[in-house]
């Protein structure tokens, strides 16, 4: 089965048993308990919504399809996911290798949280550069966790090449694969031992929902991260499962569409004479332009634009904009845009943010879906600062 078919029939088959209306669509199933008819016997497996909810079941069959994997978990959101699994496969004493480019509200869950208070120690390196990685190897590594392309700088870490590392070593490779989506790239087939998503952005795709979800091929890892799912209760709702499974349905276009207007974007700003720089991995200019075509299946819609002046040039271009709303998040059918140093990245310590490149003029960009032609006459205007 391809992938938009996957999206649109996996976890959702009419029902045609007695009493049922055949829905095409999966209900949405808000009942927080499952009355049984005997003690014993759970009706259907159903006890409980925090343990189980059909409509979220639905969701985590669909979503475990779309990336090629065993089993999917749906997250109240990406953080709660991200929580859930550290949870569930540390102690304190591990130690985690990970991107220096994360997130910066994984960056703050580390750092403030699992370090502060649980003493697990993060070294944040340039995986970018894998022997960066295995140097970082101590005694207590117990799992390297990735995130490519990075949000904001687009920088890509070859999976296939860190989950040899991983295996060799005994590790556990997560892979955070928000910004290109399951449509765009599969880290599973790459070697990875899980796959973390906010659902916020792409999968979604509609900016109504919060949500974050797990994919896992081991039965030993799917194990422990659904009784942490369970005991923790950072489950998705109902309601947003009902969200997301509409979502996915449309993801594969959606992607196309991101994906052709942010090439269209790219080749524009890189020829513009206010833009000192575009980071795109779609661009050939993009270092690494070659592992993208490698790794995954198109490029994606985010990119990063430096433009030439002062933090305040930059503030005059966010507020020109007609169509691109100066607002955190990404992935949304409408585009997106925002200044990482003073917005998503202001968490980041100033020295990191220097070092990574996350200038006062750096402008992170998640184009939407409307007509290319709009969005290009929208930074022309704006870009007349
Ligand atoms: C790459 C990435 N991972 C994780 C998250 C966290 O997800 P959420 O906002 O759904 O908690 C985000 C949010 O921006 C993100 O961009």
């Amino acid at each position: 089965m391809q992938f938009t078919t996957k999206g649109i029939h996996i976890g959702e088959k009419p029902n045609f048993q007695e009493g049922a209306t055949g829905d095409v669509i999966v209900p949405l199933h808000l009942s927080t308990t499952f009355a049984r008819q005997e003690v014993e016997v759970p009706t259907a497996g159903y006890e409980y919504s925090r343990s189980l909810n059909p409509t979220r079941k639905a969701l985590e069959s669909k979503l475990a399809a779309i990336e090629k994997a065993r089993y999917g978990l749906a997250f109240s959101s990406g953080l709660g996911a991200e929580t859930t699994v550290l949870l569930a496969l540390l102690k304190s004493g591990d130690h985690v290798i990970t991107t220096d480019d994360l997130y910066g509200g994984t960056q703050r869950l580390f750092r403030k949280v699992f370090t502060a208070n649980y003493g697990i120690e993060f070294s944040f390196v340039d995986s970018a550069n894998p022997a960066r990685v295995e140097d970082a190897i101590r005694k207590e590594t117990k799992m390297i966790w990735i995130e490519t392309p990075t949000n904001p700088m687009l920088k890509l870490t070859d999976i296939a090449r860190i989950a040899l590392i991983a295996k060799e070593n005994n590790l556990i490779l997560v892979v955070d694969n928000t910004f290109m989506s399951p449509y765009f790239q599969n880290p599973l087939e790459l070697g990875a031992d899980i796959v973390l998503h906010s659902t916020s952005k792409y999968i979604n795709g509609h900016s109504d929902s919060i949500g974050g979800a797990v994919m896992v091929s081991r039965d030993d890892l799917y194990e422990k991260l659904q009784f942490m799912q369970n005991s923790a209760g950072a489950m998705m709702s109902p309601f947003d499962s009902y969200l997301v499974l509409r979502g996915i349905k449309t993801l594969s276009l959606r992607m196309r569409q991101h994906e052709e207007n942010a090439i269209e974007i790219a080749k524009f700003l890189s020829d513009h004479p206010k833009v000192k720089k575009v980071i795109y991995p779609g661009l050939e200019s993009h270092p690494q332009h070659e592992l993208a075509k490698e790794q995954m299946r198109g490029f994606g819609g985010m990119m990063a634009i430096e433009l030439e002046g002062e933090l305040e040039d930059a503030k005059r271009f966010l507020s020109n904009l007609k169509y691109f709303a100066l607002a955190e998040s990404l992935g949304g059918v409408e585009s997106l845009i925002e200044l990482p140093a003073l917005m998503t990245h202001g968490s980041v310590p100033v020295d990191d943010r220097k070092k990574l490149g996350i200038t006062d003029t750096l402008i992170r960009v998640s184009v939407g879906i409307e007509e290319t032609e709009d969005l290009i006459e929208d930074l022309v205007q704006a870009l007349n600062f």
